[in-house]
């Protein structure tokens, strides 16, 4: 069986080299000339742990190429996964599907009979419904499968290969044993799977990501009674997620989500239950989005009682990645924090260990250093906005010769505030004591 992968993004890049690990040949499309000159050459163009390594290994041995034809792939493949981006619409809270229609249309024409289009982007309800549709014109033979991928950045690789589940939307069973055999050896760990229609499919993956916002939106809307109250957040956690009905991950209170899909996917999930006429829904990921948007205003505000006036101050910012083990920036709330001290008049000076290229190209005028330390020199306050581990191994003791004001406030509810405050800081986690 040859795969094809359409659009070679974090999505594509990392599912196409899991495909050749699985021991398939793939053959990966991608129409930007540079993503694609980085990729052949067996490079990853973003930083992921364990990525570059399989894709070199791959790329080596030929079982991995890389293509901007439509009708290569075509020609080349029994299956085909399509990975294209679904960004936010220019105008609107929606999803923009015209790379997902855009690659059906143009790979249609060129497919072989009886081949396989596999659908991994995250797209609203009632898009396959609609894709079939396509295919039915201009490849009458082919066949459709929806099947959403789960991975996280950071650990794109180990999701990859070692799922926690899959999900299959199909509507007809020869689609269910095609897709049981790619997956096979991933199958044979164990992993369950969830055989549904395609309406089925598309709701988990944006039902997925919108349940794990709405966990950190709850914990921050929490976060801020504690405040208001003289509560401890990270105790507070700690003692719900000892629920096992409840678990402690994604209950980290602090600066809020941030990256390329749980944002964007929770705003088209709202649109398109607006859509759909499920006003509770719509509402409940309306304020989800709030809350969220809410706590960077907060670090924001914090950040102005802390220093008294912004204009003029010196603000050292941790992090640039909209979380660690990641060089993306994509709707960062570290950096949203840092560009709106900016524009309020601070110096800011910003570090981070992998984001720093893509930062500088997005955010060309704030400050950005090559240690943690540079950034802190002179600052009148040390914001921590992105949990790597390199920052929680910062001794605050040291840190307190170079800067003008010993405050810090933790946007991640990591540090540990007795360390901090022993070394003389004035210290403020989010949602505290
Ligand atoms: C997310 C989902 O976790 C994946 O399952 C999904 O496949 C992926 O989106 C996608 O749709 O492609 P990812 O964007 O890599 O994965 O990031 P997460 O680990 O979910 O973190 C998202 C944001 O939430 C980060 O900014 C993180 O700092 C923040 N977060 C996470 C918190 O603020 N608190 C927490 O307790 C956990």
């Amino acid at each position: 069986m040859r795969i094809t992968v359409i659009g070679c993004g974090y999505l594509g890049t990392t599912h196409a080299a899991g495909m050749a690990e699985l021991g398939y040949e793939v053959l990966g499309v991608e129409v930007s000339p540079t993503q694609l000159a980085t990729l052949t050459e067996g490079r990853a163009p973003f930083y992921e742990p364990d990525l570059e390594p399989l894709l070199r290994r791959h790329v080596d041995s030929g079982a991995l190429r890389f293509t901007d034809s439509y009708e290569e792939a075509g020609a080349f493949g029994d299956v085909h996964f399509l990975c294209v981006g679904t960004p936010q619409q220019a105008q609107g809270l929606g999803a923009d599907l015209s790379q997902v229609e855009g690659s059906v249309r143009s790979l249609a024409p060129h497919l072989r009979d009886g081949a396989l289009v596999v659908g991994k982007s995250t797209v609203p309800v009632g898009t396959a419904e609609r894709l079939a549709e396509i295919l039915a014109e201009d490849a009458p033979s082919a066949r459709l499968g929806w099947n959403p991928e789960f991975l996280r950045e950071g650990y794109a690789v180990q999701d990859t290969l070692h799922p926690d589940r899959l999900v299959f939307g199909v509507s007809e069973p020869s689609v269910e044993s095609t897709l049981r055999e790619v997956y096979a050896k991933v199958l044979a760990e164990d992993t369950p799977v969830v055989v549904t229609d395609f309406a089925t499919a598309e709701l988990v993956k944006v039902s997925a990501n919108a349940f794990l916002a709405t966990k950190i939106s709850f914990i921050n809307a929490v976060a801020e009674v504690c405040e208001l109250t003289g509560a401890d957040v990270v105790d507070l956690a700690d003692a719900l997620g000892h629920d096992n009905r409840i678990g402690r991950r994604f209950l980290n209170a602090g600066v809020g989500f941030g990256g390329g899909c749980l944002p964007k996917d929770v705003r088209a999930f709202q649109h398109r239950a607006g859509e759909l006429g499920a006003d509770h829904l719509m509402s409940l990921l309306r304020d989800v989005d709030a809350i969220n948007t809410h706590r960077r205003e907060s670090v924001v505000s914090q950040a102005r009682e802390m220093l008294g006036t912004i204009a003029g101050s010196r603000v050292a910012v941790l992090g640039a990645a909209f979380k660690p083990d990641s060089d993306d920036i994509r709707d960062s709330p570290a950096l949203w924090v840092a560009g709106q001290l900016h524009l309020a008049g601070a110096q800011v000076s910003v570090h981070d260990p992998q984001a720093m290229d893509n930062a500088r190209k997005r955010f060309p005028t704030l400050g950005y250093v090559d240690s943690p330390v540079t950034a802190c020199e002179d600052a009148d306050l040390v914001l921590h906005l992105t949990e790597w581990p390199q920052f929680r191994e910062i001794d605050p003791q040291e840190l307190a010769s170079v800067v003008r004001r010993r405050q810090v406030l933790d946007g991640r509810n990591v540090l540990d505030p007795a360390r901090w405050r022993a070394a003389g800081w004035t210290f403020r986690g989010m949602g505290r004591r």
